[in-house]
């Protein structure tokens, strides 16, 4: 099968190398004459470095490029039997894109967007034929990371769910399904990391070197909430927060931190900007944590609970199922444990009296227990994963 590619920045690159890489032949479509050639180039670097770390002969790398051709326009893709979209975030140009690619398609060319914030539904709107349209989030950097959620619309077609689910699997990624909801598995179960760390962090109970530590060295996990922002870039992790909070109707479970929004308006975006919580100039002197255990548990635990919370009331609304949900943070964030596995070892009653704690402090709805989690600890029982 014949894959086409649209849009060949950060994404769009890494989703032909991966193709590519799986014996297809892909064709790559970009309105930017400059972004194919410089894809081209990036790829053929990418591949020369794999060659010399002996990943691949260099007959393989050659065979691997020689798979993929970049193309000035659409009609290039009329041969396609999956064509996956990864050009700018916005409604109106993604649509004119699909309604101007159906036209030349066939009618079983399936049709997949790589958005992470759109709706796959109003996208599959635009498009006649809609029941063979889904949504593909890669990772970026899209050949290394493991994991692909694969969104069906409203109106995809069960076998068109499963065709993208099998062909994936077959580029060796871990593919999770999820419910066309805002930030999908990952960008929304993992919005307390930054969330509960930030409100820590606002209240003054610790600074970020010592919530950083702590859920390092205390939780396991490979970098702290603000080393990952500021590695992330404090614009684009704002971004994302913000777009979660509105289109889940402004839960408060999701509220962006205004210590971010100001870091975010000062140019203080993290590594790329050389400041963000930290400062990542020469010779600067990085700030020693308090390394109390008392205190690095009592953040450890509040941002592991309301971690926890949003992975049991994405499985209560049945956004993905209790292996995806936890298959999703370990593969697509490294998580050093599913947040749902990670409740059973704490105990779901444990977790529960944490959640009520911070309810009856705060009396604030951020803070409230799902459902499912009350009901679990009530029956005495775990998540089955
Ligand atoms: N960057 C990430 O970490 C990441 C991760 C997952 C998903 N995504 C999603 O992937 C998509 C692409 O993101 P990116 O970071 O690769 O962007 P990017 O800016 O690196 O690349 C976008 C490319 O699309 C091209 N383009 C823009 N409008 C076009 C049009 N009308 N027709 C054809 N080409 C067009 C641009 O020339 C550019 O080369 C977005 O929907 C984004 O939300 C990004």
């Amino acid at each position: 099968m014949k894959v086409g590619v649209i849009g060949c920045g950060t994404m769009g690159s890494g989703i032909a190398q991966l193709a590519a890489t799986a014996n297809h032949e892909v064709v790559v479509f970009d309105a930017n004459e400059s972004a194919l050639i410089s894809s081209k180039e990036k790829l053929a670097k990418v591949m020369a470095r794999l060659v010399e770390k002996g990943k691949y002969s260099s007959e393989e790398a050659n065979v691997i490029q020689s798979r993929i051709s970049y193309v000035n326009g659409l009609r290039e893709l009329s041969d396609c039997g999956l064509v996956i979209e990864a050009i700018i975030e916005d409604l109106g140009i993604k649509s004119k894109v699909f309604k101007e690619l159906e036209g030349f398609v066939s009618d079983e060319c399936i049709i997949a967007s790589n958005t992470s914030s759109l709706s796959i539904t109003s996208l599959a709107a635009s498009i006649e034929k809609s029941d063979r349209f889904i949504g593909i989030h890669f990772f970026n950097p899209a050949p290394l990371m493991r994991l692909v959620e694969v969104i069906p619309a409203v109106q995809t077609n069960i076998r068109v769910l499963e065709k993208t689910k099998t062909t994936i699997a077959n580029w060796r990624k871990v593919v999770v399904q999820v419910k066309d909801t805002p930030g999908f598995i990952v960008n929304k179960v993992a919005r307390p990391f930054y969330g509960e760390a930030l409100r820590i962090y606002e209240e003054g109970i610790a600074d970020t070197a010592t919530i950083d530590w702590a859920m390092k060295d205390l939780a396991g996990f490979r970098m702290g909430p603000f080393e990952l922002m500021d590695f992330i870039g404090n614009d684009v992790n704002y971004a994302v927060t913000e777009t979660v909070f509105k289109a889940f109707y402004y839960d408060s479970r999701y509220k962006p931190a205004f210590a971010q929004k100001r870091l975010a308006e000062a140019g203080y975006l993290g590594r790329k900007s050389g400041r963000g919580y930290y400062d990542y100039s020469e010779g600067a002197i990085l700030p020693e944590p308090n390394k109390d255990e008392e205190l690095g548990r009592k953040i450890v635990d509040r941002v592991l609970y309301m971690l926890i919370n949003e992975a049991a009331d994405t499985l209560h609304l049945n956004i993905a199922s209790a292996e995806d949900i936890d298959l999703a943070m370990t593969n697509g964030v490294n998580y050093p444990k599913g947040l749902l596995s990670w409740a059973n070892e704490i105990g779901i009653e444990k977790v529960v009296k944490g959640l009520d704690e911070l309810f009856n402090e705060y009396h604030e709805e951020r803070y409230r227990c799902s459902p499912l989690l009350r009901k679990l600890a009530d029956e005495g029982r775990g998540f089955d994963v």
